[in-house]
């Protein structure tokens, strides 16, 4: 029997489409290893050329929402490539639109490429890591997962998103009229822990409250002056059967130290023999998703065709 010893060293081309944090983080850890040509990381006026060149891999980490990066993906998979999406709803994208995400899959598969939606968050500590922990378990009756983030770092743009830098009444506001969401992917994690574990979810619910600041905070790309917010706390439940499943739990904060907190992620397996896992300081949001991103090139180039979710890959590995 031939035993590959090694891992694929096949020299690959990376375009990397969308120049904010991630983007520039990928690009630069790639560019740090032998073996990858990267090309990019391209900003919006350069769209054609970064989807477009038949890169091996095009990693496009420009926003959130499948709506926005389906037309982007799809001109990338024409062009033969493989597609690696930072965009939380691509984590799971069948939850979202399941015309759109059907026809992608359908349209990666004529052309033998492979679609996933990854990152840290959704892509690794609410799915693939509880995935790889639940390995251990001799059953699952239920999975708890608290993550305490430092998201002092994330562009204003995505702060804006997360929740953070409004007054109350903006913030709740912004959750009614779209631009206030929390954290975006959790529920596509749980459908793909559920999915890999062959259960499934009666339904998902969430809350989401603001935290205020007591005094001025200073981000790295946001002032936040005292009384607006500063951080959010965020669950998400997974029911089954009437009861908790699945539970994720996020508090995010830009000065975590100053709330009396501190980074850490921890994950509960419940059954039979339970299982504690936890992670200090926890991951980190930026570089953390960079590198699953970057530790992904080579087990996409290598899936099989169609649209898959992180449980369909071997581990990210950086390599
Ligand atoms: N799955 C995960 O764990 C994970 C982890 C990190 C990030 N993300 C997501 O990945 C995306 C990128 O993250 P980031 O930290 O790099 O954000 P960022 O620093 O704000 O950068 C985003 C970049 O993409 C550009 N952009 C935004 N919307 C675009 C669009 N519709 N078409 C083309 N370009 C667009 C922005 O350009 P302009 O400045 O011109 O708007 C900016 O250069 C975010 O949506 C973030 O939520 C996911």
């Amino acid at each position: 029997m031939d035993r590959r010893t090694t891992p694929d060293r096949r020299d690959l081309t990376v375009s990397v489409y969308g120049a904010g944090q991630l983007g520039g983080g990928v690009s630069r850890i790639l560019a740090s290893r032998h073996g990858y040509e990267v090309r990019g990381p391209y900003g919006r006026h350069d769209r054609q050329q970064a989807l477009t060149s038949g890169a091996d891999v095009v990693v496009i980490a420009t926003t959130s929402f499948l709506d926005q990066v389906a037309p982007d993906i799809e001109e990338a998979v024409e062009a033969g490539s493989n597609v690696i999406a930072s965009a939380e709803e691509c984590a799971y994208p069948w939850a979202v639109d399941l015309d759109v995400a059907q026809a992608l899959d359908a349209r990666a598969r004529e052309r033998q490429v492979t679609i996933v939606g990854a990152g840290v968050n959704p892509g690794f500590a609410f799915d693939a890591l509880v995935l790889v922990a639940s390995g251990a378990a001799p059953d699952v009756a239920d999975i708890r997962v608290e993550r305490v983030v430092n998201i002092s770092g994330f562009s204003a743009a995505i702060l804006g998103r997360l929740g953070v830098g409004y007054e109350l009444a903006d913030f709740a506001r912004g959750v009614d009229d779209g631009r206030v969401h929390g954290h975006i992917g959790f529920p596509q994690s749980m459908r793909v822990v559920a999915d890999a574990l062959g259960v499934t979810l009666d339904r998902i619910d969430r809350h989401l409250e603001p935290v205020v600041a007591d005094r001025d905070y200073e981000a790295a790309h946001l002032s936040i002056p005292a009384g607006r917010t500063a951080g959010f706390r965020q669950s998400y439940t997974g029911v089954v059967a009437g009861r908790e499943w699945f539970r994720c739990v996020f508090f995010g904060h830009v000065d975590l130290g100053a709330v009396g907190e501190t980074p850490r992620d921890i994950i509960d397996i419940g059954g039979t023999t339970p299982l504690h896992f936890t992670i200090e300081p926890g991951l980190n949001p930026q570089s953390g998703s960079s590198a699953v991103i970057a530790n992904s090139i080579r087990r996409v180039a290598a899936a099989a065709p169609g649209w898959v979710t992180v449980a369909d890959l071997t581990c990210a590995l950086p390599t």
